[in-house]
């Protein structure tokens, strides 16, 4: 059996862990077996870029953040689109897995690689997915791997600016990945004791926000945490178009620097704005996401010894299992604006400038 293996789109810690996972169940127990690594996520499946990888690929890479295959990000809306030759992407995608001999194709990757993964599965070739991004947002599974280490990273970041928001007084907005979905942003907002969280699933009111800023110094608190999501939105915005929006942001992508602006005029209070940005998908995975990254690849390695094909690995109420790829493709998982976590976090007092 001989079986490709890709990472595609944003990297995060745990691909290797997933990588190796796989390969070690792959040698151990699926006979003849042969590993093709292909270079730069689908990127390397158009250009036809991959090598034979060897047992001694697959070990001391538990601990390495980034993908050894490297990764690229190729946007599924250019897949089917025809170049001078009248040529598609997924033509050349489809031509270089059948050059490659593959038998099974694995794609480690985030929504955009399980959408195009769904399209490869539908277009006959076996496929099996596995859901990673610090996001969190795949639909079917209750996690992904590395959200929980750029929840670690995402958290300290929170504590490490809390000691100086308190120092010097000040109002500090941190502003935390996720894309459109707001989980990294609650889970690191509320384990940092964020006193504000905004996500994209709540737009919010400026006026809001800054009344909970005064709130606070009214009762003697004279620095602020808030938690802002890259995707969050005030109400006025999230009633624009994307295009409409980006161009009220000007030069920002984000709107957390404009809201620091705000604050500080309407709570007469001294901001900063953080932007951890790639920190948080960088470095070794969380001991939490090695084990389910090696429970992942290896639950991978069991689908493709069945022949199980046309699937995503997915985690549901605890127990590692599989979703069909048509089921949960272009399906994003958004945080419920009238979850647990929100409740419990508003119960204490944090504002969601709701
Ligand atoms: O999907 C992971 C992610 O880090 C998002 O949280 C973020 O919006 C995006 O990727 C950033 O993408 P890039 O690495 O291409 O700048």
């Amino acid at each position: 059996m001989r079986i490709g293996i890709l990472t595609s789109g944003g990297d995060c810690p745990g691909l290797n862990a997933v990588i190796r996972g796989f390969g070690k169940y792959a040698f151990e127990n699926i006979k003849n077996v042969e590993l093709i690594g292909i270079a730069d996520g689908y990127g390397g499946l158009i250009r036809g870029e991959c090598r034979k990888m060897s047992p001694a690929d697959f070990t001391g890479i538990l601990t390495l953040g980034g993908t050894i295959l490297g990764t690229s990000r190729q946007p599924f809306k250019l897949m089917t689109v025809e170049d001078e030759n009248s040529t598609t992407r997924l033509d050349l995608m489809k031509k270089n897995y059948k050059k490659m001999g593959l038998d099974c194709l694995l794609t480690l990757g985030g929504a955009g690689t399980h959408k195009t993964a769904a399209l490869l599965s539908a277009e006959g070739c076996n496929v099996i997915g596995l859901p990673k991004t610090i996001d969190n947002d795949i639909w079917g599974t209750d996690v992904t791997f590395g959200f929980h280490t750029a929840l670690d990273i995402a958290t300290e970041c929170i504590d490490r600016i809390h000691t100086t928001a308190a120092s010097h007084g000040r109002t500090m907005l941190v502003e935390i990945m996720g894309n459109k979905a707001g989980w990294l942003t609650l889970y690191a907002g509320i384990a940092g004791g964020a006193d504000v969280i905004l996500l994209p699933e709540i737009p919010f009111s400026p006026d809001k926000v800054a009344k909970a800023i005064e709130r606070r110094a009214d009762a003697g608190k004279a620095f602020s945490i808030i938690a802002v999501a890259e995707g969050a939105m005030t109400i006025s915005e999230s009633k624009m178009k994307k295009k409409e929006r980006a161009a009220a942001r000007g030069n920002d992508t984000t709107i957390t620097n404009a809201l620091a602006k705000i604050i500080a005029e309407k709570a007469k209070v001294e901001t900063r704005v953080v932007v951890p940005g790639h920190i948080q998908r960088g470095g070794s995975p969380s001991p939490y996401d090695r084990v389910l990254s090696t429970e992942f690849g290896s639950f991978a390695g069991q689908l493709a010894k069945d022949g199980k094909f046309g699937v995503t690995v997915a985690l549901v109420g605890g127990k590692v299992t599989y979703n069909a790829l048509a089921d949960i493709a272009g399906k994003a998982k958004l945080v419920p604006v009238d979850c647990q976590e929100i409740a419990v976090a508003e119960s204490i007092g944090v504002s969601f400038g709701r």
